[in-house]
């Protein structure tokens, strides 16, 4: 395994980042009818990340496992696991990232950025993941309801206390990064990384967002690499059971158009030619637009199998030339996802 540095910062941190918004299901659903998390072979998953080489670690203080949109009585399931599963390890040797944000209770002061709910949640995310310290403390996404500086500020003592090392955001708009970046600075609070939506065929960030990397210095960790498993060909004929795409119904929207379908089978037979996997294929190319365009990319990989982890961490061999680029740059273009942006219209700015 490789380390590199993410971002201008000096953390060091694998070439790859094991995600847990989505774990092994299991088949059993519990009192809500949601599907359970498959704990045991989860744990396996992790520890063989470990094994890899892989210390860099993703997850956020709402994830559950197997929802999308999760409730406040599921919340916080993926943080108890991965403790469970990094548990033993030497703390020092592992990088832990996670986020707050999201809806954990009914209350008024349930969600946000508020200096009180991020106090509150920073003790809930130490005491599920175990440790002492977050490596990377990130914004889920904006808050409008509360002034950045607040949350800024909130940050800089965490970080101050000792229970947190850097921090980040995922998905704000550019100029709100900027700003960020700036009053971070004045505050000296280490803000340095982004994390945000990339793969092949979702390439939104290659514009501003790419040009924010290079010119603070911010480490990207790019989600949903693999398009939520669909850049790994396993759709081509028709949704296998206990796939991401049979328990939650977006995936179909957004991606299984006959386009992104086509698109995948083409980059399935380039990955055939090469004698490497689609995903592989898939992983190796943002590895490699990161070294191209200079600026620091950690894919966060998600798994459900011991062998996904395996296949995914093969893509750190293999060498994309640039009419492999080249070839890789059609194939995307062919692809069509039925997702809109709503997101980046509301501003997080609310300058108190
Ligand atoms: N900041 C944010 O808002 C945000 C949003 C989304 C995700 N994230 C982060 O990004 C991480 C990764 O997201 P993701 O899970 O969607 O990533 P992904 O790598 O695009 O998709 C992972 C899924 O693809 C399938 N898969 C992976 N490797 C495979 C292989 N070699 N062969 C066959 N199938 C394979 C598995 O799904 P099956 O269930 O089908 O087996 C796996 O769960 C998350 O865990 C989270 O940490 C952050």
């Amino acid at each position: 395994m490789e380390y590199i540095s993410l971002g201008n910062s000096g953390l060091k941190v694998s070439k790859l980042c094991l995600g847990t918004w989505h774990l092994a299901p299991s088949k059993e659903r519990d009192q809500f009818g949601v599907l359970k998390v498959d704990e045991e072979l989860t744990k396996k998953i992790v520890q063989r990340a470990v094994d890899l080489g892989i210390n860099f670690f993703d997850t956020a203080n709402i994830y559950h496992g197997t929802m999308q949109g999760v409730d406040p009585a599921h919340a916080g399931n993926s943080e108890r696991i991965l403790g469970e599963s990094l548990e033993g390890y030497d703390r020092e040797s592992l990088v832990i990232a996670t986020k707050v944000l999201g809806r954990v209770a009914e209350h008024a002061n349930g969600a946000g950025l508020s200096r009180k709910h991020v106090n509150w949640q920073i003790k809930e995310s130490l005491k599920r993941l175990k440790t002492s310290y977050i490596d990377v403390y990130q914004m889920h996404r904006p808050d409008p309801s509360t002034p950045i500086e607040e949350t800024l500020e909130t940050f800089s003592d965490l970080v101050r206390q000792g229970l947190v090392n850097y921090v980040g955001e995922s998905y704000f708009d550019p100029v709100d990064i900027a700003d960020m970046v700036q009053i971070s600075a004045s505050i000296h609070l280490p803000f340095i990384s982004m994390q945000e939506p990339y793969n092949l065929i979702e390439r939104g960030i290659e514009t501003e967002k790419f040009w924010l990397a290079k010119k603070y210095g911010l480490g990207i960790m790019a989600y949903i690499p693999l398009a939520q498993g669909v850049l790994t060909g396993k759709y081509e004929n028709g949704i296998p059971p206990m796939s991401r795409a049979e328990y939650v119904s977006e995936i179909g929207r957004r991606y299984l158009t006959p386009q992104t379908l086509e698109a995948v089978k083409e980059l399935g037979e380039m990955a055939r030619e090469k004698g490497v996997s689609s995903s592989q294929l898939s992983l190796a190319w943002i590895l490699k637009q990161s070294e191209i365009n200079g600026i620091t990319i950690v894919p966060i990989i998600g798994a459900t199998k011991v062998e996904h982890l395996e296949d995914n961490v093969g893509a750190l061999d293999v060498k994309l030339s640039s009419d492999d680029m080249k070839r890789l740059d059609e194939i995307s273009k062919k692809a069509v996802v039925n997702w809109k942006d709503e997101f980046t219209k509301a501003r997080h700015r609310s300058y108190g």
